[in-house]
């Protein structure tokens, strides 16, 4: 039995923070796997484990061509072998397929092995077509490598890895990626992109990575194999990466290269660290470089795997609090190459909007004419223009330019800061109610304002701000103080469910989660049969049961998508419930 999970616990751009579980053991995602060397440990695995890396790869190929090791792992198995008690992940040779031309092993033999040393998740045999190959090349490798995922899928025992190939073709990764979604594996990586990083093509690589997302499913994890430099993981996760592996800790560090999230510097140039890790704190550039090789090479490793660690958690603090473009904004300063990435990943816009959160826990930062290609103006704008043909009445705001009026008080055009300042004007007693039906119709799509056209809006004595929302003595919606977006009472969600024809912002439960919802519990991802294809993460939604009898109404952590897919974790966080 193949004991494997993962669920999205927040989320920011295309990015997301998640939880994984395999055999028993969890990690967080994004996360990254050193890569161990099994014939030559710098860092042990024990010592990853206690600088918090709970998942590490290596090489099952090599395991299998070398005896000692070989006999070792399958006597006592491949934990005992490296002493390390978290998740072993390997690969299968093709790395070294696509190094050398060939390798002494069949897909079956290895599959079988990695089973046999009880390894956590297993990599067949894929072939990694490298960039620009010829397309026939690449249509060939490609039939290889499917054919070879279902003999794989077929004798797997364990959790395994299907990678993505197709060289530079879009088309080839997004077909790839939908024939392997099909089948029964765990996690998806994306292969073959080293040789694209290593020559600094990262716009290409955006390229690969988008078109191989499309034809993914959105409940697996993805890998991007052979990434682990922490200058381009705040892009990469913001794409969706969820897992990367680095064995450019060690392998840097025997140059004497040192790691930083702006990129890679060598320790004769360096006067200063900047950093304050535990070895940069205790040695200065000149101590290191006067230390024997073997010393300074496992320090420098040291301090590149500090760094990679803290990149890893400044992009998940960046998705708690909705920085992540930002953040991504910021490191695309740190290379041309990848400033060129950056602005094409903001081509997608289709692709990003589908993904990208309806609120934030930031206000929205101009810090850069790109900030203006964020898919979340993208979408304020699109909106806006659908509700001024409702409610013309304009303002004009410094960053978004001319928006209704009744908009001005919400996410993201009150909660945002540019150059320029602005004041907002605080809506009179008479026109309040014009602000929640615009909203409304901002928030859930064309003719919900209809929902509200009787309300009667208190305003906070203290802020003079709109706060619960009423009509005829009962409680329709709360305007929120953080984002000016509505949370749905009984009432309000009662009235959008009558006026909004099915499916809109419906999330259908089958019926063992109804009670459940009825009592106010939240709805877990394994309930849901059908959902909005419109809804977006964070939105308010109406939960009912395939009647399309309404139960309960909360705020969603997945997308319309990602609702029908998703078989663990929570979907929406439930706020009120609908007796019977
Ligand atoms: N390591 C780096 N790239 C790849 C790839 O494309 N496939 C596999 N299996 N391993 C890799
Ligand atoms: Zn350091």
């Amino acid at each position: 039995m193949v004991e494997f999970k993962f669920e999205v616990k927040a989320r920011d751009a295309a990015g997301r923070i998640g939880k994984l579980e395999v055999n028993g053991k969890k990690i967080e995602t994004p996360a990254i796997m050193p890569v161990i060397n099994p014939k030559q440990l710098i860092v042990t695995p024990k010592e990853l484990k206690e600088m918090g890396f709970g998942i590490i790869i290596t090489n099952s190929y090599i395991i299998y061509k070398t005896p000692e090791l070989r006999e070792k792992a399958l006597e006592v198995g491949i934990h005992r072998l490296l002493d390390y008690d978290g998740i072993i992940e390997v690969d299968s040779g093709s790395f070294q397929l696509m190094r050398y031309g060939g390798v002494d092993v069949t897909n079956r033999e290895i599959v079988e092995f990695q089973e046999r040393i009880g390894v956590d998740i297993g990599t067949f045999l894929d072939i990694p077509t490298p960039p620009d190959a010829p397309r026939e090349k690449a249509e060939e490798d490609l039939r290889i490598t499917l054919e070879r995922a279902k003999e794989a899928e077929e004798i797997k025992g364990i959790a395994m890895n299907a990678a993505v190939q197709g060289s530079t073709y879009p088309d080839l990764r997004t077909y790839a990626a939908r024939k392997l979604s099909e089948m029964n594996f765990e996690i998806h990586p994306i292969g073959a992109v080293v040789p694209l990083m290593e020559s600094y093509r990262y716009r290409d690589l955006v390229d690969v990575v988008i078109a191989s997302k499309q034809g993914l499913r959105s409940d697996r994890p993805v890998h991007l194999f052979g990434a682990g430099h922490p200058m381009i993981f705040a892009l990469a996760v913001a794409m969706g990466i969820d897992l990367f592996d680095s064995a450019s800790y060690a392998l840097y560090a025997k140059d004497d290269r040192y790691l930083t999230s702006e990129g890679t510097k060598h320790l004769s140039e360096l006067e200063y660290f900047p950093c304050s890790c535990p070895v940069c704190s205790r040695y200065t550039p000149r101590e290191l470089r006067e230390m024997p090789k073997e010393e300074r090479t496992r320090l420098l490793a040291l301090h590149n795997l500090w760094v990679i660690r803290e990149e890893l958690n400044r992009v998940k603090q960046a998705i708690k609090e909705g920085e992540l473009w930002r953040l991504v904004d910021e490191r695309a300063r740190s290379h041309p190459k990848l400033y060129a990435a950056y602005k094409r990943l903001l081509e997608y816009q289709d692709y990003l909007e589908k993904n990208e959160p309806i609120t934030k826990a930031s206000a929205f930062f101009k810090v850069s004419e790109e900030s203006l290609k964020w898919p979340i103006v993208q979408r304020a704008k699109a909106r806006a223009e659908r509700v001024k043909a409702k409610f013309p009445e304009t303002i004009n705001h410094p960053i978004f330019g001319e928006i209704p009026k009744y908009l001005s008080l919400s996410y993201p055009f009150a909660q945002s800061e540019g150059e320029e300042d602005f004041t907002i004007e605080k809506p009179g007693k008479r026109e309040v109610r014009n602000y929640v039906m615009a909203v409304a119709e901002y928030q859930f799509g064309e003719g919900a304002g209809e929902a509200f056209k009787d309300a009667f809006v208190e305003l906070s004595r203290k802020t003079g701000m709109p706060r619960q929302i009423k009509a005829k003595g009962k409680h329709l919606a709360t305007f929120r103080a953080e984002d000016g977006l509505l949370t749905l009472g009984i009432e309000g969600a009662k009235r959008l469910h009558e006026i909004l024809p099915f499916p809109r912002m419906r999330v259908v439960v089958d019926e063992d989660a109804e009670p459940f919802a009825r009592k106010g519990k939240n709805v877990f991802a394994k309930f849901v049969i059908d959902a909005d294809e419109n809804i977006r993460p964070y939105d308010e939604v109406l939960i009912v049961n395939r009647n399309d009898e309404l139960l309960a109404t909360g705020q969603t952590l997945l997308n319309g998508r990602e609702l029908k897919l998703f078989q663990s974790g929570l979907a929406v966080k439930v706020r009120r419930g609908v007796e019977k």
